[in-house]
């Protein structure tokens, strides 16, 4: 029986310390529990300062306490601790980091629609090479308690939370370097997200829900590497405390990894491919599908301590179904122009070489690497009996096809589609 000892009732508003709990007893401060942030305030605050915890009014948690007296007459207080899976989802409090990114955004928005509370860390100035403002931050993640913080600097994070003052139940993480270079992955995909961990678990979080990447299976990057130790540390974490829980969700291909060639395509340029176009297949996942299939990751127990590999509704597709898909809609007879990978293999050898001489040239050596690699590897699920990729094997979830994301690019554009900082993923 788990046990929470209160020791004290009362209503706080400045002493939002949040003391690492143990796994089994939580010892409270005057902090006990607080009537989740009205959205409008909190993002009033956020957008002024996040050091003003008076705005906040909290209400004194009255729990129904059970007692039992023991062998020697004392009365002890229990009360187990209610798992936030028997919860209503509009008192469960989600921090979400990584909330501006391409899936984050959607996120953010399917977790909303299913009503839980949803605090969303964002930085002052979001997205691609930083382009939104704080405004139009507050604009994408609309109807979130939007926190503008620091996921790279613990201490940062932990202070802006505690200004909040609210437990935390579950942590989802969409975090993700923005440019695949080596440092950047290491303080992205493995430091920032520790640190989302850490101050999920200082404020009571009991599951973590990791956006990973399906490409892990078989690491030969930098990001991949960063991102296997933070899973690592997870599945730790989950084995050390039995009422801690994870869900890795490792998507194959985004859309926007395959809509790059629409425009040029459409503007009559060949449809470009590596080696024979066959080198490769992926189950393309579309943003919105792959939102809802990590919001099921909050709450469904058959998702609970397992890694998921996921894919969209179509068939593996290779990239010359791809391409066959692209001009078929335009009514166009296909036209591809077939790369040796060769070329790429040459160009990373030299980039690797001048790396070691000028070690500033280590990260454009990585985006070689990160070029070949998804010119080359399939994003499906890795058999481990054969060694070799399946597309059977790589579950499919979700209503959004290729087709119907190429009719959409060839009808309003590449908006919201951009890649990243390095324009490779
Ligand atoms: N592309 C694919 O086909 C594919 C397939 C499978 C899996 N994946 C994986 O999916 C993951 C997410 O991808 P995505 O496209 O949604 O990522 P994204 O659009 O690049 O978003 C990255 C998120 O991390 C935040 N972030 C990055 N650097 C930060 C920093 N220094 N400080 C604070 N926040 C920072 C960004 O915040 P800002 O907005 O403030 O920059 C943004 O919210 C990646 O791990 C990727 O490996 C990708």
């Amino acid at each position: 029986m788990l046990i929470q000892v209160y020791t004290q009732k009362m209503s706080c508003f400045t002493s939002n310390v949040y003391l690492p709990f143990s796994s089994k007893v939580q010892v409270y401060k005057p902090c006990l529990s607080y009537q989740f942030i009205n959205p409008v305030q909190l993002r009033f605050l956020s957008s002024v300062k996040l050091s003003q915890p008076s705005i906040f009014s909290r209400q004194t948690l009255n729990p129904v306490v059970a007692s039992t007296t023991t062998e020697t007459g004392a009365t002890v207080f229990e009360k187990p601790i209610p798992s936030f899976r028997n919860k209503n989802p509009k008192d469960i409090n989600l921090l979400v980091v990584g909330s501006t990114g391409y899936i984050g955004k959607f996120v953010v928005k399917e977790l909303i629609n299913r009503g839980f509370n949803v605090i969303a860390i964002a930085r002052e100035r979001s997205g691609i090479r930083a382009k939104n403002s704080k405004d139009e931050t507050l604009r994408q993640l609309e109807a979130a308690n939007v926190c503008f913080s620091d996921v790279t600097q613990l201490d940062t994070l932990e202070r802006s939370l505690d200004d909040l003052g609210v437990p935390i139940d579950v942590v989802v993480s969409c975090l993700a370097s923005r440019t695949g270079g080596v440092k950047d992955s290491w303080k992205i995909d493995y430091e920032a997200t520790k640190n989302s961990l850490i101050a999920g678990r200082n404020r009571g979080a009991k599951h973590f829900v990791l956006l990973s990447a399906i490409c892990v299976q078989r690491p030969l990057l930098e990001f991949q590497r960063a991102k296997l130790k933070f899973e690592a540390d997870l599945i730790k974490e989950a084995e050390e405390d039995s009422e801690f829980t994870y869900s890795i969700v490792r998507p194959t291909a985004f859309f926007k990894s395959l809509g790059g060639q629409v425009e040029l395509v459409k503007d009559g340029k060949p449809y470009v491919m590596f080696g024979d176009g066959m080198l490769c297949a992926c189950k393309p996942i579309s943003e919105r599908d792959l939102a809802s299939f990590m919001a099921d990751c909050v709450l469904d127990k058959d998702k609970v301590n397992r890694v998921l590999p996921i894919g969209g509704p179509d068939k593996a597709l290779t990239p010359v179904e791809q391409g066959e898909i692209l001009f078929r809609l335009m009514g166009k007879e296909p036209m591809f122009l077939k790369v040796p990978i060769g070329i790429m293999d040459f160009a990373i050898g030299v980039l690797d070489f001048l790396a070691k001489i000028f070690p500033s040239m280590e990260d454009a050596a990585e985006y070689g690497k990160i070029g070949r690699y998804y010119a080359a590897e399939s994003m499906l699920l890795l058999d481990p009996e054969t060694g070799e990729y399946s597309a059977e094997k790589t579950p499919s979830y979700g209503k959004d096809t290729l087709e119907d994301f190429f009719q959409r690019v060839l009808r309003e554009g590449m908006s919201g589609q951009e890649l990243g900082e390095q324009s490779i993923f």
